[in-house]
Order: C-alpha cells, then sequence, then structure tokens
C-alpha cells in the first residue's frame, strides 16, 4: 500500500459556520435557495454514485468515453507529476487518467464529503502501490492551500461540477484555480453541453426517483445538523430548463402551507402552498462560452474533446 493521508481543511463538525450561514441565506432569502455542496453527507454521496449508474443520466458515461479516448492525449500534453482533483467524489472516472499519467508521483482528491474521500482515497492507495494519495476535505470554493508535491500540477474539475456554480461564483473559482497554477500546470474541465431540452430535463428527474431522493436529502441534513423539522415526503422534486441562463433548476416544492423550524438558526420559516426552493443549477455550456470563461480568468483553452454524440466536454487549458 502507497502512503495516504487526509488532511482537514473544514471544522470536524458539520454544524459549522458555513452550514449555518448557507441556510440562514439561503432560507430567508426570496426565492429561497439552498447551496448544492449541503447534499453530499455519506447518504447524499451514495446517491450520486447511484444517479450516475441511471439510463438517463449521460453525463458521467460521456465523460467516461471521452477519458478512455482521450487520457493518453492528456498524459503527453501535461506529462502531470502532481493530480489535483476538486469535487473527487468516488474518483471512478479518474481511474483512467490514473492509468495514463506514467509520470505521476501524487494524487490530491479534495472534497467536501469525508466519506467518499476516506473510501475513495484508501482504495487507490492499496491498489496502486508508488502513488502517493494526499486526501484534503476542503471547500473547493474556499482558498485552497495544496501540499507541496513535484510539478507539472494538472488540475482536474471533472463531472460538470463547475455548472453547479452560478456565473459570478464560477469567474471566482476559475481565478482561485488560475492562482494555483504555475508554469507547465493545467486545468482539465468537465463541461456539460447544451442540447436537447428533454434529454436535460430526464437526466435530472429520472424514472426511478433516485435524484428526488437525492434532492431531497438536503432536508435530512438541515433536520439532523441544525434540529430543523423538514418533513421530505411534503416537498416535490422539480426538474426544470432554464432556456435564458441554459441551465437546469432543481427545486423542492413544499405541497401544501407550513411553517418549518430551524432551532438552531432560531429561525421559522413560512411556506406557501406549491412555494419552489432551488437546491441546484447545472449549467450547460458551449464552446465558445468555456473559452471566454477561462480567458477571463486568465486561462488560454488549448484542447477541447467531446462524447461522439456531442453531448459533453472535456478541455484542457494552461496559465495565459
Ligand atoms: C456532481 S458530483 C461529481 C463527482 C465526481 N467528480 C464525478 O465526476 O462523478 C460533485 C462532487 O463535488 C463535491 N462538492 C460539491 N461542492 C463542493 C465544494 N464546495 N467543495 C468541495 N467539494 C464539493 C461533492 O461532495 C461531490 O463529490
Amino acid at each position: 500500500m502507497s502512503p495516504f493521508r487526509v488532511t482537514r481543511t473544514l471544522p470536524e463538525d458539520a454544524t459549522d459556520a458555513a452550514l449555518r450561514a448557507d441556510v440562514h441565506r439561503g432560507l430567508t432569502g426570496r426565492p429561497k435557495t439552498l447551496p448544492p455542496k449541503w447534499f453530499y453527507d455519506a447518504h447524499g454521496s451514495e446517491l450520486f454514485e447511484k444517479i450516475t449508474e441511471l439510463p438517463e443520466y449521460y453525463p458521467t458515461r460521456a465523460e467516461r468515453e471521452i477519458l478512455v479516448a482521450r487520457s493518453g492525449d492528456i498524459a503527453a500534453a501535461t506529462r502531470a507529476r502532481t493530480l489535483v482533483e476538486l469535487g473527487s467524489g468516488s474518483s471512478e472516472k479518474t481511474r483512467h487518467l490514473l492509468d495514463a499519467l506514467t509520470d505521476l508521483h501524487t494524487y490530491v482528491p479534495v472534497d467536501v464529503s469525508e466519506s467518499a474521500l476516506t473510501q475513495a482515497g484508501q482504495a487507490l492507495a492499496t491498489e496502486r502501490p508508488g502513488l502517493d494519495v494526499h486526501a484534503l476535505i476542503a471547500d473547493f470554493t474556499a482558498e485552497l492551500t495544496l501540499p507541496h508535491t513535484p510539478g507539472p500540477r494538472l488540475v482536474a474539475f471533472l463531472g460538470g461540477t463547475i455548472g453547479n456554480l452560478l456565473p459570478a461564483e464560477r469567474a471566482a473559482f476559475l481565478a482561485s484555480v488560475r492562482a494555483l497554477l504555475t508554469p507547465g500546470d493545467a486545468l482539465l474541465l468537465g463541461t456539460d453541453l447544451v442540447k436537447d431540452e428533454e434529454v436535460l430535463v430526464r437526466a435530472y428527474d429520472d424514472g426511478a426517483g433516485v435524484t428526488a431522493a437525492f434532492n431531497k436529502n438536503v432536508l435530512t441534513v438541515i433536520n439532523r445538523e441544525l434540529g430543523a423539522d423538514f418533513e421530505p415526503d411534503e416537498f416535490d422534486h422539480v426538474a426544470r430548463w432554464d432556456a435564458e441562463h441554459e441551465w437546469i433548476e432543481m427545486r423542492l416544492r413544499s405541497r401544501t402551507a407550513r411553517t418549518v423550524k430551524v432551532p438552531a438558526l432560531d429561525l421559522a420559516v413560512d411556506f406557501a402552498a406549491g412555494e419552489e426552493m432551488r437546491t441546484e443549477v447545472s449549467a450547460k455550456f458551449r464552446q465558445e462560452g468555456v473559452r471566454a470563461e477561462l480567458f477571463a480568468a486568465g486561462l488560454e483553452l488549448t484542447h477541447w474533446w467531446t462524447d461522439v454524440p456531442g453531448r459533453f466536454a472535456l478541455s484542457l487549458s494552461v496559465a495565459r
């Protein structure tokens, strides 16, 4: 087994200031919102893995197809010795990259989900003697301090997770990634692409109801961590395409008028019958838009690969 270390930059207690602040801001705002990072407790991370296997959820398969076809090109273009992966989750697809990056010395998976991170990190350290695995429990939207590891560094952000950030958050995030890169380093970014509305909505509203359970899990997290009395079954899962912003919105719709108490925040929140609370956006992209957003953050797109039907893209960019 190769070295496996876990460094925590998030507080041990999930009822930390960030959760409180996010829930307070989100439930008192108009419309009500909750940020998607709180979906991912151990159960939420398991549900996400189930989503990736659903017939309707094409992004994981499409991105895997690109990684299978292009990991050799990515390795040749970057010659990375350190792979940092933001929002790494189960690190499943990453295995294709790890196989191709023959000069790799250290893998740094970064995630808020401690359970997903330790499970994946330990498995990789066991399977790959010679690979140093240094997991980081951290929020990738906050300032990241990476361990000192050999360069060149490849920062990967897969799964289309960048689409969960709003445009201003994306700009700040990309600028912070740019600040991590020194000459010779690169960013590998997975972006889901704009496509037929029906295909998109089905990917976020599957027939088996797994995405609905994932969506409602955020209420269970708030109940457990902040003592709230949300009744998840009294909320319906909603997935909608917003054509103006080109993003899918996941929401939770209250079936009836109700007041939800959140004792840890000393808060009572009124929901009208049918009121919808936004829990996630998942932006879809076009090549020109990705190139422009990268450019604005000080990055230059050097490679753009899609799967064969053109559903998903992986791009490589470097500091300019
Ligand atoms: C959509 S999943 C993608 C997982 C994996 N990269 C894939 O492609 O299948 C998003 C991942 O990012 C993590 N995540 C979400 N928000 C985060 C944040 N602000 N900081 C760190 N990790 C976050 C979640 O725990 C989850 O593992």
